[in-house]
């Protein structure tokens, strides 16, 4: 599949404004090394998350110089690391969106959650420009004929930034990487599990634990790339796909007790293969160790199925049904939130994009 397309220009340069609002995610099997062109080395399943969003504001005007200049806000200042970023982005889509040139923006952005606190704020903030790019190509090209199409190319276009971006693209549960037993999967999208999931999961709760709300202490793009010389990486590939395979049965069933071994074995799957990379990488705290022994003696004491994940960072998602909502957040409050910086969200699986009127 390719979407370069070089008609994609205006005749006449418009000014204009788009917004959307993009959740984060959370990835529930995990996708860790990368090949090629933003090609995931293993598929990956997440749930799309509620409460931790990103707005984007998208400014438009006709290129005072031909090229595209681009200023980035984030809460209302002005951010030189994403606007770099965010230029670096716009490079790699010029093929696609040919416009991009024609067009100086004014980006503004804010998050309703830490933006370096390790919740994925590149899945949600890619993602939001994505779409809002499709958003500019529909308004004034009406390239779309579907609202399939303009979603597949919003999540190509989000994995183009981050990988796990093009999950945030749809609501609820989402996978990427093809998946032998889901012939509509791709390795390019991300895409909406088509099959009828178990209830117990459509109202899934994610409180994150924020241990460590500082700078992460390794870039993704690094992550990816030790996985190339990890010693380990063609078994943790294999884990995954069976992971995927059991994930799958488990998302049909609703087998609790089979969600948390996965969930929780694929968390410390991806902490290991940190530790065993050249150079190591030790991302958990001493409270991030506390609070999963915590987890687990309440689980063992309560038969409650409350899980834990981790992305790359310390910070904790606890998962849990709806059903124990009160139970395990006032577990939280009184026995958790001491690991914490003061600091938890209580999000749950959520709906996707939806646009903004700016
Ligand atoms: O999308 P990236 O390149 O920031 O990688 C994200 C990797 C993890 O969050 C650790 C796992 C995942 O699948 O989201």
């Amino acid at each position: 599949m390719n979407y370069n397309n070089p008609n994609l220009v205006f005749k006449e340069i418009p000014t204009g404004k788009v917004g959307w609002c993009s959740p984060s995610n959370i990835a529930l099997v995990k996708y860790w090394g990368k090949t090629g062109i933003q090609i995931p080395a293993n598929p990956s399943i997440s749930f799309t998350l509620s409460k931790s969003i990103t707005e984007t504001i998208i400014n438009f005007s006709p290129s005072k110089n031909d090229r595209c200049n681009l200023d980035f806000y984030f809460d209302g200042i002005p951010n030189a690391k994403f606007a770099e970023k965010t230029s670096e982005f716009f490079k790699k889509l010029v093929d696609i969106f040919p416009f991009i040139k024609q067009l100086d923006f004014s980006i503004y952005t804010k998050n309703t959650f830490p933006h370096s606190a390790g919740i994925a704020s590149s899945a949600s903030g890619m993602s939001a420009i994505a779409i809002a790019l499709c958003d500019i190509e529909n308004q004034f090209f009406n390239t779309f004929h579907t609202e399939d199409e303009f979603y597949q190319k919003a999540s190509y276009i989000a994995r183009l930034g981050s990988g796990s971006a093009c999950r945030s693209i749809y609501g609820s549960i989402v996978s990427w990487g093809e998946i032998k037993e889901l012939d509509y999967t791709s390795n390019l999208w991300g895409s909406r599990l088509k099959f009828e999931v178990n209830p117990v999961f459509k109202d899934y709760h994610d409180s994150i634990l924020i241990v460590d709300s500082g700078e992460k202490k390794v870039s993704s793009t690094v992550g990816h790339g030790l996985m190339n010389n990890n010693p380990f990486s063609k078994s943790r590939f294999i884990q995954a796909n069976n992971n995927i395979k059991n994930l799958l049965d488990v998302l049909r069933s609703g087998d609790l007790e089979e969600f948390v071994t996965i969930v929780e074995n694929e968390a410390l799957t991806l902490h290991a293969m940190m530790m065993t990379s050249y150079p190591s990488f030790l991302l958990m705290k001493p409270n991030t160790i506390s609070i999963i022994e915590n987890i687990r003696e309440f689980r063992n004491s309560t038969g409650i199925p409350v899980s834990f994940t981790l992305d790359a960072g310390p910070n904790i998602h606890m998962l849990y049904p709806h059903s124990f909502k009160d139970k395990v957040q006032s577990f939280i409050e009184s026995s958790l939130k001491v690991f914490t910086q003061n600091e938890v969200i209580h999000d749950n699986v959520g709906s996707g994009p939806e646009k903004l009127q700016p």
